[in-house]
């Protein structure tokens, strides 16, 4: 993980500096409009439209461009080389050699700091994956845990305070039929040492199977006992077969590079929820109804919520309110996002809404990131053990492939090699198909799409990292001085200008919430590299030459490397 160095707060980003000289030059001359990034056909750097001032100035606007084009030079000492009127817009253009210098500097000073904002006061507490226990861990938990881990990366990095959080549900109605299942069809049993996860699975479904109205009886025993600890040999079950969970999930994020600072468990919500549940009986916020506790959310259009079943035992919703207070509380957070399946949305409002009737100070600040659904080619997921497809199937499936793939390129590696090699490039390949959507689009994965090293995918920007990485290693090369000046051809220019754009591309991300303006990105920058590789030579240039391309070509390397890693993904030396 990236440290925090003192030189984050005070580095000018190159087109940050762009942008504030042009600014100051506009203000300057009494112009106070906003500027913006023209689209890609344009080919000016920055621009200004003039519309607005066509008001008070009482002139077309084309008329204002030209005028403040032969009014206003570009100053020396900035990094404005040209400013030229084109139609309605006042168009600013870069010095190139000058930025070239910059962003280069910039990426080799700063190196996995680089793109990284100044420390923010804003304590943002991040909840994503909830994986519950005597459960499986499908492809809707990979989205899940995928996006909480680069968000949180990506919004360290922009400057926040952040908070890592799982919140698993270890408790209530599916471990209830988890511990009937297992001690009426599996009592005695252990789990198996490989894929604990799937037989664990394979319970709950089966448990599923085996749930009818006479033996829901038996299940809502099992329910009440377990949440009032009234039998000690069930409760002594419960906590070993929750272990069995929590340890193959493990597993799992180890493998999903997953990081929590804090684990909340339903279980631990119960008593406090029960005593929030009186005080908004008091309050005359929620009542009891058929000998069940609720909150009447209709006036919101936001239906009945219940709170406690008739057997006072408490459900999903109580508890997270008693989340929320704790979440705060322990925590004194300022921002709580739920990264939460968009399936749960009703719930998410129902929580809000409470949590304002209850004027809870923070209601406000509590966001859920919804996200859409994961299906396959055929429509929607289904497996051998379960409604949606396994996460263990699934790694299984891809790794088989990626191994093949990674035989064919690398023969002489050994196995060991091969193995690790195929498992970075899968778990790669899943993850960024996950990333590279918005949370709201739907996804249809595809297997074979989301392995292809020449697809929009994760594995072809890793392939072009180590494409960086072996360039680098054929060259008698230590980065220092070069020429900015030698740099000028367009696909040079074009690969500086994107590798500038990284700080930008880190901050929408945060803004919207959305690691998909990352993937793109860094789609656009390794396609950028390759265009630059395939077109201009780098180790058989002149020596100045070749020294300024290097330094391009470790730049990039560079970028790749921060981007990778701020989705959470790993970035090879070789592939
Ligand atoms: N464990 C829940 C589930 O699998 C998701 C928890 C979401 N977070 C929350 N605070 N409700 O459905």
């Amino acid at each position: 993980m990236p440290t925090q160095t003192k030189s984050a707060n005070t580095i000018n980003y190159a087109q940050e500096l762009l942008k504030t000289q042009t600014k100051t030059l506009l203000k300057k001359h009494n112009i106070n409009a906003p500027i913006e990034t023209p689209p890609e056909n344009i080919d000016a750097d920055l621009a200004m439209p003039t519309f607005a001032l066509a008001k008070t100035l009482k002139k077309p606007p084309h008329i204002i461009a030209q005028d403040l084009q032969n009014s206003i030079n570009p100053p020396k000492n900035t990094l404005i080389k040209q400013i030229k009127a084109q139609g309605p817009y006042l168009n600013f253009y870069k010095d190139n050699e000058k930025y070239t210098g910059i962003v280069l500097k910039n990426i080799t000073s700063a190196k996995q700091n680089y793109g990284k904002k100044p420390e923010k006061k804003q304590k943002v507490m991040i909840e994503y994956s909830q994986a519950n226990t005597h459960k499986a861990f499908h492809v809707g938990h990979i989205r899940g845990t995928s996006l909480g881990e680069s968000l949180a990366r990506t919004m360290k990095h922009e400057g926040y305070h952040v908070t890592q959080a799982n919140y698993q549900g270890d408790t209530g109605a599916h471990v209830a039929k988890w511990l009937w299942c297992y001690l009426k069809f599996h009592k005695n049993e252990t789990p198996p040492k490989k894929q604990s996860e799937k037989w664990i699975a394979s319970i709950y479904v089966e448990s599923v199977k085996k749930t009818t109205k006479e033996n829901q009886k038996e299940i809502d025993k099992i329910n009440s006992d377990l949440e009032n600890n009234t039998d000690p040999n069930l409760t002594a079950l419960w906590k070993k077969t929750r272990e069995w969970s929590l340890k193959s999930l493990q597993d799992i994020y180890k493998d999903l590079d997953a990081h929590f600072d804090h684990y909340f468990f339903e279980r631990q919500m119960e008593t406090r929820a029960k005593e929030i549940v009186k005080d908004l009986l008091k309050s005359g916020i929620a009542k009891i109804d058929q000998d069940a506790t609720i909150i009447d959310l209709r006036k919101y259009n936001l239906g009945i919520w219940v709170l406690l079943r008739k057997d006072g035992t408490c459900l999903y919703s109580a508890k997270d309110i008693a989340l929320a207070e704790k979440k705060f509380k322990k925590y004194n957070i300022d921002k709580s996002i739920y990264i939460i399946g968009a399936a749960q949305s009703l719930h998410a409002q129902q929580l809000f809404k409470t949590l304002e009737l209850m004027n809870f100070k923070n209601a406000k600040n509590c966001h859920h990131l919804s996200f859409a659904e994961v299906r396959l080619p055929t429509g929607k997921m289904s497996s051998r053990t379960g409604e949606n497809i396994l996460y263990t199937d699934m790694l299984e499936e891809l790794l088989a492939y990626a191994k093949q793939e990674v035989t064919k390129r690398h023969p002489g590696w050994t196995q060991e090699e091969k193995d690790t090699s195929a498992k970075n490039i899968t778990i790669c390949a899943l993850k960024f198909s996950m990333l590279n959507q918005s949370p709201n689009k739907l996804i249809t994965f595809s297997p074979k799409e989301a392995l292809n090293f020449e697809g929009d995918t994760g594995p072809y920007i890793q392939y072009t990292h180590a494409r960086a990485h072996s360039i680098l290693r054929q060259a008698t090369f230590s980065p220092g001085s070069f020429n900015p000046a030698l740099l000028k051809e367009k696909e040079e220019l074009d690969l500086i200008k994107k590798l500038s754009q990284f700080p930008e591309a880190v901050t929408k991300t945060c803004e919207q919430y959305d690691p998909n303006q990352l993937t793109s990105y860094l789609l656009e920058l390794s396609h950028d590299f390759n265009t630059f590789y395939h077109k201009h030579p780098v180790l058989k240039a002149q020596k100045e030459l070749s020294t300024a391309r290097l330094t391009l070509v470790q730049s990039t390397m560079q970028v790749l490397n921060n981007g990778l890693y701020l989705l959470a993904i790993t970035a090879p030396k070789q592939m």
